[in-house]
């Protein structure tokens, strides 16, 4: 294959990021926009002795499950991969990459159960983060544009939920009334960086986080106007909080908040449990999906009252409160110190008496509870995208609990980890749950089982 030069393929499988994918004369060909079963030209730009990047120029005959994108941005926008490709057909193609992850892996496991995917797949997610941008004069509001850092303006995403996606504009309009302006990446100056916003599903509770670039913004006086003006128009606004950035770091929140505003959190349920969520604690983002994820969890588990059950990276509890009720005990551990106040609040608002959360790294706190001779019957572990490290597994190995839950939203990581625990651990069941349609994310739950011999 030579660079620019245009080539005729015949797609014939899917990738991780739901592009296109084609073989000519030995090299895999990767052709973003291209759909299984469809005939296409396409013109490299990248090219390797293995593998190749391609441009779509032309499709020549269309693949069936192509649909005509439903955004105004769905080719531009780096938020969603699979706008144009029918939603049943995204759900098989999920659970494909999992089985390819795990077979990359040489993963045994017993079986792998369909995608659970959405009834109305939009509109779903109850926490907007929106770059504010300053770009040759103009302050822009968006999306970052597929691969890069430049901002893409759009009036509606169907995938964030409706009243917070509106909101964010009409806060940005404030924000811009009042002479503040968006931050510039190239010298690091301006005063916006992010608007943040989350939404209680079934509450409607609403929290406002607006990303400053510099401390002295912490203490500007237009916030008092700002908050003025934002809470006449909307009666479900519980808090507002201001949160210092100064970095240069692709991180959207700072340490530092400022609550300018109302209440120091806001509630969403998840089943017949309340959970108080605070700015910097971890909430899934979609809540419909992680009520299908954590009963997917409690079915495959399958429980016993006189369990003892360890929650970690534990957020806000929203685990180990929910499965609280099938077992003896729950010990939960999380780094974030904020989401452990929520979790100790979360337990007395449920009226959960068996469950303990405790601040910390899990590599670091789990000895505690060896020390206090609580030994685990299940483990569940909720890790961040990178996965557990060797310290942890080394330590949940040494439990030897008789089953683990491994709910995961990084399948390459989640398939590298089980193969590390399988040589004392069946692997039962997996279960892909769709928690961010369109995108080419997916969630995952795993229950290993401890094997006989052990
Ligand atoms: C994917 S979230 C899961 C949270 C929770 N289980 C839920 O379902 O809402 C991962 C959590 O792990 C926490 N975390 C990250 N690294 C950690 C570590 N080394 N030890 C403990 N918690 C950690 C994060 O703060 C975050 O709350």
């Amino acid at each position: 294959m030579k660079k620019n030069e245009i080539y005729n393929l015949d797609i014939i499988d899917c990738g991780s990021n739901f592009e296109g994918i084609s073989k000519y004369e030995g090299i895999v060909t990767f052709i973003p926009g291209a759909i299984i079963g469809e005939n296409v030209n396409a013109k490299v730009i990248k090219v390797t002795s293995s593998y190749a990047i391609l441009k779509l120029e032309k499709i020549l005959k269309e693949s069936k499950y192509r649909v005509k994108t439903f955004c105004d941005v769905g080719n531009v926008c780096g938020g969603c991969q699979a706008t144009n490709i029918e939603y049943d057909f995204q759900l098989i193609q999920k659970k494909n990459m999992v089985k390819v992850s795990l077979d990359k892996q040489k993963v045994e496991y017993e079986k792998i159960n369909n995608t659970f995917g959405m009834g109305m797949p939009y509109y779903y997610r109850n926490k907007v983060q929106y770059p504010v941008r300053e770009i040759n004069g103009k302050n822009i509001i968006g999306f970052y544009r597929k691969n890069s850092h430049d901002i893409v303006e759009n009036k509606c995403c169907y995938i964030q939920n409706r009243v917070i996606d509106i909101l964010a504009k009409n806060i940005f309009d404030e924000l811009i009334k009042l002479k503040f302006n968006g931050y510039n990446e190239k010298n690091g100056s301006g005063d916006i960086r992010h608007i943040v916003i989350r939404r209680g599903y079934h509450t409607e509770e609403i929290m406002i986080i607006v990303v400053v670039n510099n401390k002295k913004l912490l203490d500007d006086l237009r916030f008092n106007q700002f908050v003025i003006n934002i809470v006449k128009n909307n009666t479900n606004i519980s808090s507002i909080f201001l949160n210092l950035n100064d970095m240069n770091t692709n991180v959207i929140l700072g340490d530092k908040l400022k609550k300018i505003y109302g209440k120091d959190y806001i509630s969403d349920f998840i089943g017949d449990y309340e959970f108080y969520i605070s700015p910097k604690s971890f909430f899934q983002v979609n809540t419909i999906q992680a009520e299908v994820l954590y009963n997917v969890l409690k079915t495959e588990l399958c429980l016993d009252k006189t369990d003892i059950l360890f929650d970690l990276y534990s957020g806000v509890g929203t685990i180990g409160i929910f499965l609280s009720q099938y077992v003896n005990k729950v010990y939960g551990i999380e780094i974030e110190q904020s989401a452990v106040e929520m979790a100790n609040l979360n337990i007395k608002k449920n009226n959960v008496k068996n469950a303990e959360y405790i601040a910390g790294s899990v590599e670091d706190k789990i000895e505690e509870f060896k020390k206090r001779n609580i030994n685990p019957d299940v483990i569940v572990v909720d890790p961040p995208r990178k996965g557990l490290d060797d310290k942890s597994i080394k330590y949940i190995i040494d439990f030897a609990p008789k089953k683990i839950g491994y709910v995961s939203c990084n399948y390459s990581t989640m398939s590298r980890d089980l193969k590390k625990l399988s040589d004392i651990y069946s692997v039962k069941s997996i279960t892909p749950v769709d928690m961010f349609p369109h995108t080419s994310h997916v969630e995952c739950v795993a229950v290993m089982t401890l094997k006989n011999n052990i």
